[in-house]
C-alpha cells in the first residue's frame, strides 16, 4: 500500500477517531470541566500509542497535564517536534448551536463540534499521518509529539516544561497546525501571528448601587464613566491613544506590503460572510494589514448594573470589562499591559476609581521564510494543492511560539489548514472534511521534503 491509499481505505476509522475526541468538552477555562479535560489528554496518549509513539507520558504540571510521545528511529536524521492543544473554548451560548457542540456532527461536509478546527482537528491530523508513516514504513525523520491543555488560557505551564526539558523536547522545527489558509484552492502558510495583552478593568463609584433618580445626574456613573474611557481609547483615525502604544511598532516595508497587496482577498466576499455593511479599522491600512501588521484593541465583555428582565432604576456601584490588545513585531506584552494601565488609570475622572488587572499575554511572531522548514512546507502543499502557498499572516495569537524561540532556541513552521470562516471559538465551529483529510495528505510529505531538503 501507499500513503495515499492508506489514507483511503482507513477514512471512516480517521473521521470516528476524531469525532470520540470530539465528544469529551475538553473546556479549559471552566474548572467544572476539570475532569473531561484530563480524560481527553489521556485519550490523545493512548491515540498517540495506538499509532506507533514510544514514552507517551501524560506530563503533570501544575495546570493540565502535557501529553508527550516520539518515535526516534535515527538520531542522524531531523527531528520534527508537533504541537498542538487538545483542550477548547467554551460553547457558550449554547442556544446558538445548531448541533450540540459536543456530539459531532457532519452537515454538508463539515463537521461540526467544538474544536472540530481549534485544534483537535488539526492535532489529530498529525496522529494519524504519523500512524500512516509508521504503518507504510514512510517515516522520514524522528517525530515528537507536544499536545498541550491550556493553550486557550493562556498556556501558563508550558514555558515551565520547555525551560526543564530542553534536551528531551531538541528538535530541528516546530511543526504547528493552528491557524488557518485563505482557501481551499488558495493554500496559504502563516509567517506571522500578533502578541497578546489582555486586561480586565474595573470602574468602581458610589459604595453601593443607588436609586438613579435620586441621585442620577449628580453622582458619577461607573457604566457611564467606563464606556467614555473606552471610548477615547481610540481617534477619529482608529489610532490608539494610549502614549507610547505604537512607539516600538515595526513599520512593515512598501515592499512587503505591497506584496500583501497581491494576497487574493476579496473584501465583498469578507463582508457578506459577516453579514456588515463596511468595514473598521486604522485608517490608511487594508484589512489584510490591519489583522496582520497593525496592533489593534478591542473590548471582549463589558458588564455592570442591572441585565435582568424588566426595568430597574439603579445607578450601579461598579462597572467592569474585558480588553485585549493584539500586538505586533517589536511590542512586548508586559510593557503594552503597563502602558494601558497607567494610561487608563491616568484617565479617570474625579469621582470614580479604577482597578486594572492584567491576564495573560503573549508576544509576537513572524517566522522566516527562507528556511528549510518553511521550504519544505511550502513544496508538501503544493504537491497537495498543485500551488505555490502564498505566505499570509495571521491575526490571532499562539503565546507559545515566541516561547519556543526563546526557550528551546527552535523556529516554528505554522502549517495550517482550517478557514477563517469556520467559526474558531465562535457557535457552529466546524473543520471541512476536505481540510481534514487534506492536511493528512500532506503531513507525510512535509517529513519527506524536511528530510530531503536536510540532506
Ligand atoms: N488557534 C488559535 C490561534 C489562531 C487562529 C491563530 C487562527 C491564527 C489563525 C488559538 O487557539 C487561539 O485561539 N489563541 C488565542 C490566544 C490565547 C492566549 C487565548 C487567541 O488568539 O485569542
Ligand atoms: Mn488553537
Ligand atoms: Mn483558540
Amino acid at each position: 500500500m501507499s500513503v495515499q491509499s492508506y489514507i483511503e481505505s482507513n477514512r471512516e476509522r480517521f473521521l470516528e477517531e476524531l469525532f470520540d475526541l470530539l465528544r469529551i468538552p475538553s473546556i479549559s477555562a471552566d474548572s467544572q470541566y476539570s475532569g473531561d479535560v484530563r480524560k481527553c489528554a489521556k485519550t490523545v496518549a493512548d491515540f498517540l500509542t495506538a499509532a506507533g509513539a514510544e514514552n507517551v507520558v501524560l506530563e503533570e504540571t501544575a495546570g493540565y497535564p502535557i501529553v508527550y510521545g516520539d518515535k526516534i528511529i535515527d538520531s542522524s536524521l531531523p527531528t520534527v517536534l508537533v504541537y498542538g492543544h487538545y483542550d477548547v473554548q467554551p460553547s457558550v451560548p449554547d442556544e446558538l448551536w445548531n448541533t450540540p457542540p459536543f456530539e459531532p456532527t457532519i452537515k454538508d461536509e463539515k463537521i461540526y463540534a467544538r474544536g472540530a478546527c481549534d485544534d483537535k482537528g488539526q492535532m489529530f491530523m498529525h496522529v494519524k499521518a504519523f500512524e500512516t508513516m509508521m504503518r507504510e514504513n514512510e517515516l522520514k525523520c524522528n517525530i515528537k509529539f507536544m499536545i498541550e491543555g491550556e493553550e486557550e488560557v493562556g498556556s501558563n505551564n508550558l514555558g515551565t516544561y520547555c525551560k526543564n526539558n530542553k534536551d528531551k523536547l531538541a528538535a530541528d522545527v516546530i511543526l504547528i497546525s493552528d491557524t488557518s489558509m485563505l482557501a481551499n484552492d488558495l493554500p496559504s502558510i502563516d509567517i506571522g501571528l500578533r502578541g497578546l495583552s489582555y486586561v480586565e478593568v474595573e470602574v468602581t463609584g458610589p459604595k453601593i448601587d443607588l436609586h438613579s433618580g435620586v441621585y442620577g445626574g449628580a453622582v458619577a456613573n461607573p457604566i457611564n464613566v467606563l464606556c467614555e474611557m473606552i471610548a477615547s481609547l481610540k481617534d477619529e483615525n482608529n489610532h490608539i491613544t494610549i502614549p507610547g502604544f505604537y512607539d516600538k511598532v515595526l513599520e512593515v516595508s512598501q515592499a512587503d506590503r505591497d506584496a500583501m497587496g497581491k494576497t487574493p482577498f476579496s473584501l465583498n466576499e469578507y463582508k457578506k460572510h459577516l453579514d456588515i455593511d463596511d468595514v473598521m479599522g486604522e485608517s490608511g491600512f487594508s484589512t489584510l494589514e490591519r489583522t496582520g501588521i497593525r496592533p489593534t484593541l478591542d473590548v471582549n465583555g463589558i458588564w455592570g448594573g442591572y441585565t435582568g428582565e424588566g426595568a430597574k432604576t439603579v445607578l450601579p456601584s461598579k462597572a467592569y470589562a474585558k480588553i485585549s490588545m493584539r500586538l505586533v513585531p517589536n511590542q512586548i506584552s508586559d510593557e503594552i499591559t503597563d502602558l494601558f494601565t497607567k494610561h487608563f488609570e491616568s484617565i479617570a475622572p474625579n469621582g470614580v476609581r479604577v482597578k486594572v488587572t492584567p491576564h495573560h499575554g503573549g508576544e509576537p511572531v513572524v517566522t522566516p521564510t527562507d528556511s528549510i522548514p518553511f521550504k519544505a512546507a511550502a513544496a508538501a502543499m503544493k504537491d497537495t494543492f498543485g500551488k505555490e502557498p502564498i505566505p499570509t499572516r495571521g491575526g490571532g495569537s499562539i503565546p507559545i511560539v515566541a516561547l519556543f524561540e526563546k526557550e528551546l532556541e527552535t523556529k516554528t513552521v505554522l502549517m495550517g489548514f482550517g478557514l477563517d470562516s469556520d467559526a474558531i471559538h465562535s457557535p457552529n465551529e466546524h473543520y471541512g472534511v476536505f481540510n481534514y483529510f487534506k492536511g493528512i495528505e500532506t503531513i507525510p510529505r512535509f517529513f519527506h521534503h524536511f528530510a530531503e531538503l536536510n540532506k
